[in-house]
C-alpha cells in the first residue's frame, strides 16, 4: 500500500517538456487523497495523455514521483534536490511516524495471513462466539488512516487505538459495521471514519436514561418507557452537539438516525427512503443484529445465523427488522453463507 510518504510532489515545469522519462509519473487526486499511476517509465507522453494531464492538474491534481526514484528523476531532469520544495526535509510528527509503522504492520499481517475473508471470519466468529479476529483486523486497518485529514478520522483512529483491542459487545458492533462498509466497497476514509465514530457513539444517549430501563428488553417495556427509550437517539445527538464534539454532520446523523428505517416506521423522525443516510442504515442494521441476538429486543437470545436467515427470508419474528434499504440488506444477508445452512437443513 503506497501512501503520501512514498512520494514527492513536483511542478509540471519540472518535466521540462520531455516526452519520455526513465521514472514513473503518478498523479495525486485531492478528492480521494490517492496517488494513481499516470505514466509508466519509458512510455511516451502522447498528445492525448499530455492534454489529460493538463485537465487533471486544472482539477487540482498534482504530479508526483516515487521517493525511491528520486535519484533517477533528479539526474534525468538535471534538477538539484534543493529546487524541489517537497523534498526539503521536514521532521515527521509522532503520529505520522506511528502511522507509517502501522502501515508496515498491516503489510506484514497481510503477508502472514493472506487475504481476509470477512464472510468466513464472521461465520467463524458467530460459531465460536469469539470476535477477536474480526476486531483485530478492523483495528489494524483503521490504524492506517491518515492522521491529518479530518477531526472525525482522527477520532476514529484514537477510539480504535484506545478501545478496539478486546472482544466486547460494543467492539463487535464497531468492527462488524466497519467491515460491512468495506465489504460494500466503501473506501472513502471519511465515510469509514463516520461509520466507526457513529457505531461507537450511537448509544451514548443511554447515559441519559434511567439504568433500570436498560435492563429490560425493549418489547417488554411499557409504552411510556418505550417512548423514553427511543429518545436515546435524540439524547445522544443532543449530547454530542452540546459537548461540541468536532465530528462530521454525517456522523451526527448516524447517531440520530440509526433507528430510522426506509419504510418510514423507524424513529425518531419516521424518515422515509432516501431521507436516511445509507451509513445510518448500515450502523443501525448491525446494532440491530447484535441487539436481537443478545435478547435486548424481545428477551430471547437468537443465533446470529438464524437472525440473518430470518432477515434474508423476511420471516416474521417479534421485533426483527428488515427495512435497511436494498444495498445494506443485500450485504447483510451475505454476511454468512445461508445457502450452506439451507442445504444442511434439506439434508
Ligand atoms: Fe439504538
Amino acid at each position: 500500500m503506497k501512501t503520501e510518504y512514498d512520494f514527492f510532489i513536483i511542478d509540471r515545469e519540472h518535466l521540462k517538456g520531455k516526452k519520455t522519462f526513465p521514472f514513473q509519473i503518478y498523479v495525486f487526486n485531492p478528492v480521494h487523497k490517492k496517488f494513481s499511476m499516470f505514466l509508466n517509465g519509458n512510455r511516451p507522453l502522447t498528445k492525448e495523455l499530455d492534454s489529460f494531464l493538463s485537465y487533471l492538474l486544472e482539477m487540482g491534481g498534482k504530479v508526483a514521483i516515487l521517493k525511491k526514484q528520486k535519484k533517477t528523476f533528479l539526474s534525468a531532469q538535471e534538477i538539484h534536490e534543493s529546487e524541489i520544495p517537497s523534498l526539503q526535509t521536514r521532521e515527521l510528527h509522532e503520529l505520522e511516524k506511528e502511522r507509517i509503522m502501522n502501515i508496515k504492520l498491516k503489510e506484514m499481517f497481510d503477508e502472514k495471513h493472506g487475504a481476509f475473508s470477512f464472510q468466513t471470519e464472521f461465520d467463524n466468529a458467530c460459531e465460536s462466539d469469539n470476535f477477536e479476529k474480526i476486531i483485530e483486523y478492523a483495528r489494524i486497518e483503521i490504524l492506517t488512516f491518515s492522521v491529518t485529514q479530518s477531526h472525525t478520522i482522527s477520532l476514529a483512529l484514537q477510539l480504535s487505538k484506545q478501545y478496539l483491542d478486546r472482544d466486547n459487545y460494543l467492539n463487535r458492533i464497531v468492527a462488524t459495521s466497519y467491515l460491512l462498509a468495506r465489504n460494500m466497497n466503501i473506501q472513502d476514509p471519511n465515510a469509514l471514519a463516520d461509520v466507526v465514530c457513529g457505531a461507537y457513539l450511537s448509544h451514548i444517549g443511554y447515559t441519559q436514561l434511567p439504568l433500570s430501563m436498560l435492563k429490560d428488553d425493549v418489547l417488554s417495556l411499557p409504552e411510556k418507557d418505550r417512548k423514553l427509550f427511543e429518545k436515546h437517539t435524540i439524547l445522544g445527538h443532543h449530547l454530542i452537539k452540546k459537548g461540541q464534539l468536532d465530528i462530521s454532520e454525517r456522523c451526527k446523523k448516524i447517531i440520530l438516525d440509526h433507528h430510522e428505517r426506509i419504510n418510514g416506521d423507524g424513529y425518531p423522525g419516521m424518515k422515509y427512503g432516501d431521507q436516511i443516510e445509507q451509513l445510518s442504515l448500515l450502523v443501525g442494521s448491525i446494532a440491530h443484529l447484535f441487539e436481537y441476538s443478545t435478547g435486548k429486543i424481545n428477551g430471547r437470545k437468537m443465533k446470529m445465523k438464524t437472525i440473518i436467515m430470518n432477515i434474508k427470508n423476511k420471516n416474521y419474528s417479534p421485533g426483527l427488522e428488515f427495512n435497511f434499504g436494498d444495498k445494506v440488506f443485500n450485504s447483510l444477508v451475505t454476511l454468512i453463507n445461508t445457502d450452506k445452512i439451507e442445504e444442511k437443513k434439506a439434508a
